[in-house]
């Protein structure tokens, strides 16, 4: 997929409209993670240097079309700020009196960040008048909010195609290199490993990736409805019973493919959350009221065997509840497998919110070659479907 990129733009001295994803977890009043803020400085140095003048839309949680202050962006901006070493003007509403002026008045390499996309009712209706107001303000737009790309909201979708002048910033540029290696005759074998709590979600990612992929190790929480789906007692572990038969599918396709699914044979299980002492059980001897609450130590080692011999993996969502201490075993074995084979020469991704803030909390995240800013949009991604955001830049 050729996109238009920044070295095809002409920055120097024009005011450029930039979408990123600045969605971070905010815990207290303080940003966790602030990996998507990190990630996203290169594009902004880059246009400091052109002496653009930048106008940041980003988005934060979902408040619903209208001001939320606990959704309000002073944190990011104050994160933004700190890590440029410069001043970030919050702009409250794109409707100000005098904001065209503001701007034309300002200097270059002028920072200014708007206030919450999602305050606006147009956002998520792709509103094209509001997009108007917005692409008065500027020459050129950039999309560096890869996160964000499946959404054909108006900051990603309407607007762009209202501007004359478009293009990918870098971090969307190296996303994508990334993320078609994996779809675009990647190396074999290629194992993906699935874990989170919802087969729903990732039923489009696993019914594509069983076409690529040799091995599929599925731990995490869905792991119980595919068990249940095989047949086995799963307790009162998680259970979505509207996709057992998704599930039955799944495995029927992998067959066609040749593709190994493999599943836990055993886990940790407690009898609620706050079990202090959870005990090992093998999948053939859940009790009614287990919980499996993380892969048990014999799945770790299946899971190891398969992730030493790849050379291709891709690894989304934890294999347990890793926010609580008794249940991370798991997802720290898994992490520590992923980057053994890395250092021996495997590529490795891992993406979607959870699987990177376990490898954060862990401190683990040098263990893959690449993390993904995008959640739903990797998934999206690797499932094969068009991304409206990518979609709007590519070149004619
Ligand atoms: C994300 O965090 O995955 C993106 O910012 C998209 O957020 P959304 O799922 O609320 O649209």
């Amino acid at each position: 997929m050729k996109l238009k990129t920044m070295v095809n733009c002409d920055i120097s001295n024009n005011t450029v409209l930039l979408r990123t994803d600045y969605n971070v977890p905010v815990i207290d009043g303080k940003i966790t993670d602030d990996f998507r803020i990190r990630t996203s400085l290169d594009t902004i140095r880059y246009l400091l240097e052109k002496n653009a003048k930048i106008l940041i839309m980003t988005h934060r949680g979902r408040p619903k079309g209208q001001y939320n202050e606990e959704f309000s962006l002073d944190l990011v901006r104050d994160a933004l700020s700190v890590a440029l070493d410069a001043q970030v003007t919050l702009i409250k509403d794109v409707r100000e009196t005098g904001l065209k002026k503001r701007i034309n008045d300002a200097e270059a390499g002028s920072l200014f960040l708007f206030e919450n996309m999602r305050f606006y009712a147009g956002e998520k209706k792709d509103d094209v008048e509001l997009a108007k107001e917005f692409a008065a303000l500027a020459d050129i737009y950039i999309n560096d909010g890869f996160a964000v790309c499946h959404r054909a909201h108006m900051s990603v979708h309407a607007l762009p195609l209202m501007m004359k002048s478009r293009c990918a910033g870098l971090l969307l540029e190296n996303e994508i290199e990334h993320l078609s290696l994996l779809t675009d005759k990647p190396k074999k074998p290629y194992v993906f490993i699935v874990g989170g709590s919802k087969v729903s979600t990732k039923l489009d990612v696993l019914k594509n990736t069983i076409k690529y992929a040799d091995t599929v190790l599925i731990g995490g929480g869905l792991a119980f409805t595919f068990l249940k789906a095989y047949g086995f007692e799963i307790g009162q572990s998680l259970l979505e019973e509207d996709m057992i038969t998704h599930c039955k599918d799944i495995f029927a396709q992998a067959k066609e493919y040749n593709t190994n699914i493999i599943l836990p044979i055993d886990a940790l299980a407690g009898k609620s959350l706050d079990d202090n002492t959870p005990r090992v059980v093998s999948r053939s001897n859940m009790l009614s009221d287990d919980i499996g609450l993380d892969i048990g130590p014999m799945t770790v080692e299946i899971f190891k065997g398969a992730i030493n011999n790849a050379s291709t993996i891709v690894w989304n969502g934890p294999m347990g509840m890793f926010e609580h201490a008794q249940y991370q075993t798991g997802t720290i074995e898994i992490a520590k497998a992923v980057r053994e084979s890395t250092k021996k020469g495997a590529f490795s991704v891992a993406g979607g919110g959870d699987s990177v803030a376990a490898l954060n909390q862990l401190g683990h995240d040098d263990a893959v070659s690449f993390i993904s800013t995008g959640g739903g949009a990797m998934l999206e991604m690797l499932s094969g479907l068009e991304l409206p955001g990518i979609s709007v830049l590519k070149e004619e």
